[in-house]
Parts: C-alpha cells; structure tokens; sequence
C-alpha cells in the first residue's frame, strides 16, 4: 500500500477511514501521541509483520487531551512531528493519522467510555480520569480507522488490560497484540518522558528497572510474601536519592488486584517520580 517510501499522513477521521476501506489486506493501527522512540518503533514494526505487504499500518499521533489530568503535562508533551515522521517511514508505517483536538473531540463532547474495574488501582488510583481518556480516544480511533489489529506496548501494562477488557467487553472487532518493553542499554524503559530528565535524574532513574529484577530475584529464590518482595524492591529503590515513589504494588496479572501472596501470574509495577516527570515500569512475576 505504501507510495514510494513516503508515508501517508492524514488529519481528518474521514480520509483516514477511506484509505482503511481501500486497503487490500489487514490493517494494523498503532496508536500512540507520538515524540516516538524505538519503544514505539517495535510496535510499528510488529504491525508490519502483522499486516504483511499487503495490509496497511496506521500510526496515529495525538497528544490526547482527555487523558491528562490539569495539571499534567499536556502542554509541555513533546511534539516532535518531522522526526516522528521520518520514524515511521523507516519503519514501513503506510498512514500517520495526524488529527487536530478538534477534529477529535467535537465542541460540547460529553461522551467517554468508563472501564471501572481494572482502571481503579496502580495509575488508575493516582491519575482519576487518565483511563477514561484512553479508552474514549482509543474506541474513537477504532471507530474511525476500524483495523483489524490494534498493537500496544506491555510497559503500560495496565493500560494494556484495560483495552483489552474494552474490547472484550463491548464486543470491539479488534484483535489486540501487545509487544514487550524496548529498554534502554542501562534497563531504563523508554519513554517520551525520559527527555524530561535532568542528567542527575536519569543516572538514578535505572533503578527502577533494578528494583523490579531484584524483587523478580528473590521470588525464583522462593520468596512468596508480597510485603517482602516490596520491601526488598523499595530498598533497591532507596538507592535513587531524587526518586518519590508514588506506587511499588504486586498485582494478579489478569485481574490487577493486590496479592498478598504470590500464586499464579502476578505483576510487581511501579510508578516513580524524579522531580515532575513520573515514570513507571512493570516485571512479570
Ligand atoms: P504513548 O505513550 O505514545 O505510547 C504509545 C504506545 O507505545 C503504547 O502502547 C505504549 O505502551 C507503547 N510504548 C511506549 N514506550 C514503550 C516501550 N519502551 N516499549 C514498548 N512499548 C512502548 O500510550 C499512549 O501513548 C496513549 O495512552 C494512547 C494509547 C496512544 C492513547 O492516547
């Protein structure tokens, strides 16, 4: 589907719908508000892989503002659009949907989707609201372009179970990949927040990663106890004198709800402030 080498890019729902109509295979939809890293890169190239050469892949670049809490940083978010652009060229990406807020969300709009079980702790708890605006934006997308796949990265693990649970919920005919977290050599996750730090701060800022391996350690060492494997995480984190931790939780990997002993699949998450930017990160227990 792809002209040349050059990639599409479309800013209103109604051409973006078009050229998915018009597609002769899959089309695989990454969404994401762009400034993007090689993080996001892997879920492009994954919905390559999934659309093979005939299907479509759209990445959508909004910088969402219903997700952001007010005093969030919606306005200062990264909006690097010529290098994003260059990105997805190179990673084969057909379509960058490219929409304005108000093409996105009509005036007086007062419609949102409300996911109320596993949006309720870990982010959910700290940002009220931030997952009612993913999954209104993230149906509106659906809604708009209507791929066949939608690819999401497992480093917002929680934001993966929630879509998933839209999906599965109000029959949504989209199936959802999810694609490992892409790190950076030092273990730190990446992030479009990660630009934020100062030098100081992104010293420190692997520990989180290390804080999640040492608790994963220790649990093949037989570990069960969920106040411990927190304890041994936070005390690895203590290492990071600029970090504020907001949350270290252990949580059933399907459900999210607090364990307090290990059993079955769990997830250790983790949100950590260093100054304003907040980063999170998540291991698999
Ligand atoms: P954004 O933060 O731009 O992330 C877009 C997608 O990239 C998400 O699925 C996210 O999990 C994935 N991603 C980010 N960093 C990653 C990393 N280091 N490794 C693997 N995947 C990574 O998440 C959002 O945008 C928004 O909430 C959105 C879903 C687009 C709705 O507005």
């Amino acid at each position: 589907m792809r002209n040349g080498s050059q990639v599409k890019v479309v800013r209103t729902i109604a051409s973006a719908r078009r050229l998915s109509r018009a597609a002769r295979g899959k089309v695989v939809l990454v969404p994401t508000m762009g400034a993007l890293h090689a993080g996001h890169a892997a879920l492009i190239d994954r919905a390559r892989k999934l659309a093979g050469p005939e299907g479509l892949v759209v990445v959508s670049i909004f910088v969402n503002p219903i997700q952001f809490a007010p005093k969030e940083d919606l306005s200062r978010y990264p909006r690097p659009f010529a290098a994003d652009r260059k990105l997805c060229d190179e990673h084969g990406a057909d379509v960058i949907f490219h929409p304005d807020a108000a093409e996105m969300y009509a005036e007086g709009f007062s419609t949102f989707v409300e996911e109320s079980a596993l949006s309720a702790p870990l982010c959910g708890a700290s940002r009220p609201g931030h997952f009612r605006g993913v999954c209104t934006v993230v149906l509106k997308l659906f809604a708009g372009i209507e791929p066949d796949v939608a690819v999401f990265g497992l480093k917002d693990y929680q934001q993966c179970a929630v879509i998933g649970r839209m999906v599965r919920d109000l029959n949504l005919p989209v199936r959802i990949a999810a694609v490992p977290t892409v790190r950076e050599s030092d273990g730190l996750a990446l992030s479009s927040r990660n630009a934020y730090l100062t030098p100081e701060q992104r010293a420190q800022a692997p520990l989180i990663r290390k804080a999640l391996l040492s608790a994963r350690e220790a649990c093949r060492r037989g570990e069960k106890s969920a106040a411990r494997l927190r304890s041994i995480a936070l005390a690895k984190l203590a290492g990071a004198p600029l970090a504020r931790v907001e949350y270290v939780e252990l949580v059933d990997a399907e459900t999210l709800e607090g364990v307090s002993r290990l059993k079955g699949e769990a997830v250790m998450a983790a949100a950590v402030f260093f100054g304003q930017t907040r980063l999170i990160d998540n291991i698999l227990l």
